[in-house]
């Protein structure tokens, strides 16, 4: 018995409609981002789980319900990657690409997380993401805020804001940290079980409950902006006056902590009103600590991703959807020694003319069903190989646009008589 196999969960095919957005969305950052100065660095999908757990945090989300962990034939705790930071740093320590040097690196590529599918939110997504390690800003966070900037205004995107907020630096988040341990605890049976686990692992994380009962609660709790270290609010103040001098709009969010623990100072977050509740197309902050944890030397660091769907459809909604390239030259053949040499023709065109599409009818067929398919590739021109045109050097030569009559060019001539061809046709056109 044969049962249809299922495509997992959240999990999705981009399909060949879809995939010229992408492209756009994935060519638009690389260029960008290698115009600001950064270099692209391809990590692993799977780590060891231990990374994750140090890296992210052990009380966030993440960690406690989202990852596909499994054991390998090995015996070893693996994790597909529910992001890319704590890879690419991994990677930059362990290949010693941090020894005094400072890096600006970029990967694109899938994310897992075990969450609740809805639109907007997959188990498998898609990011791109940006790490400058070695920089101890604030320069370095205003430039990462204008790449982004910069990126929505060339994808056309509008409906985006960017909230900022900061976390302070470890030390100062450890005296809130008690500080919200006495809130909280003076609530102890309001809490529900999450945040009760998280009371004394890391309150902090409390205040990122999606729970709907605890949102008054978390409203009135302190707030880390009131009791940040001088240095971290000198920090934030120069962030403030750089967004400023940069003309890029942003609200001060006293209640952005972000979802991961691996965070201290700015943090940001660009969302939408677009997208329904799935509003964050990009997130990221500083990470000054991480480093250190992960067993390099201490290096300041701060990075943000971005994910590829909701951008993808925010480009999708903004109209700027690129068409495919349409052929050129559509071949048809008939016959097997028309078969031949219509590939033998396509592949001179494509050889002496690099820039023009050609397709080649491929499965055979008669003239009618290959000028039905020519018609629907949106091709300009039919080139016609039959055994006549062969006996007599020539190629049939018929637009698919306009009502000219068909006429004949010598095969040891075609791609100059092509060429000259559509460009007349495409001044004529334009
Ligand atoms: P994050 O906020 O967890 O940060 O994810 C970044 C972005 O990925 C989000 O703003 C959202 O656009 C997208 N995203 C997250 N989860 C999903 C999902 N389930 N489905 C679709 N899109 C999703 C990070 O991952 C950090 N590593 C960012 C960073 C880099 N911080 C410093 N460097």
């Amino acid at each position: 018995m044969s049962s249809l196999i299922q495509p997992v969960r959240g999990m999705n095919d981009v399909l060949v409609e879809e995939t010229p957005v992408w492209q756009l969305v994935e060519r638009m950052a690389a260029d960008l981002l290698s115009a600001y100065g950064y270099q692209e660095m391809r990590v692993p999908v799977v780590e060891n789980t231990q990374l994750f757990k140090r890296a992210i945090g052990e009380f966030t989300d993440v960690v406690e319900k989202e990852m596909y962990t499994f054991t390998d034939a090995g015996g070893e705790s693996l994790t597909l990657r529910p992001e890319a930071t704590a890879g690419m740093v991994r990677a930059a320590i362990s290949n010693g690409l941090l020894r005094g040097a400072r890096l600006k690196v970029w990967c694109i590529g899938p994310m897992f997380r075990h969450e609740k599918p809805q639109k907007g939110r997959y188990r498998q997504f898609h990011q791109v993401d940006v790490e400058a390690i070695g920089f101890a800003g604030p320069d370095v966070d205003i430039e990462l805020i204008a790449l982004t900037a910069r990126l929505w205004q060339k994808l056309g995107i509008e409906r985006v804001t960017l909230q900022i907020n900061s976390l302070g630096t470890a030390d100062s988040r450890r005296d809130y940290r008690a500080l919200l341990q006495d809130y909280f605890r003076a609530q102890f049976d309001v809490l529900d079980a999450d945040s009760r686990r998280r009371l004394e692992g890391n309150p902090l994380r409390i205040l990122d409950s999606k729970n709907p009962d605890l949102q008054a609660l978390i409203a009135g709790a302190p707030l880390l902006t009131e009791h940040l270290d001088v240095e971290s609010a000198a920090h934030f103040a120069a962030l403030r006056r750089g967004l400023d001098a940069l003309g890029i709009p942003y609200a001060v969010n006293p209640r952005l902590v972000r979802g991961l623990d691996y965070y201290s100072r700015t943090v940001f977050e660009w969302t939408t009103d677009a997208l329904g509740s799935q509003d964050a197309v990009c997130s990221g902050g500083r990470y000054d600590g991480l480093i250190s944890q992960l067993g390099g030397d201490a290096t300041p660091a701060i990075g943000f991703a971005m994910g590829v769907e909701r951008i993808v459809e925010l480009v999708r909604q903004a109209g700027s959807t690129p068409a495919p390239p349409l052929p050129d030259v559509y071949v048809i053949a008939q016959g097997d020694a028309g078969v031949q040499a219509a590939l033998v023709a396509a592949e001179r065109l494509r050889h002496e003319l690099p820039d023009r599409v050609v397709h080649v009818n491929l499965g055979g067929g008669n003239f009618k069903a290959q000028f039905r398919r020519a018609d629907k590739s949106g091709a300009s021109y039919a080139l016609i190989l039959g055994d006549d045109e062969i006996a007599r050097g020539v190629a049939g030569w018929k637009s698919l646009r306009d009502d000219d009559a068909q006429r004949e060019l010598p095969l040891a001539d075609l791609a100059r008589q092509v060429e000259t061809a559509l460009a007349a046709r495409a001044e004529r056109v334009n």
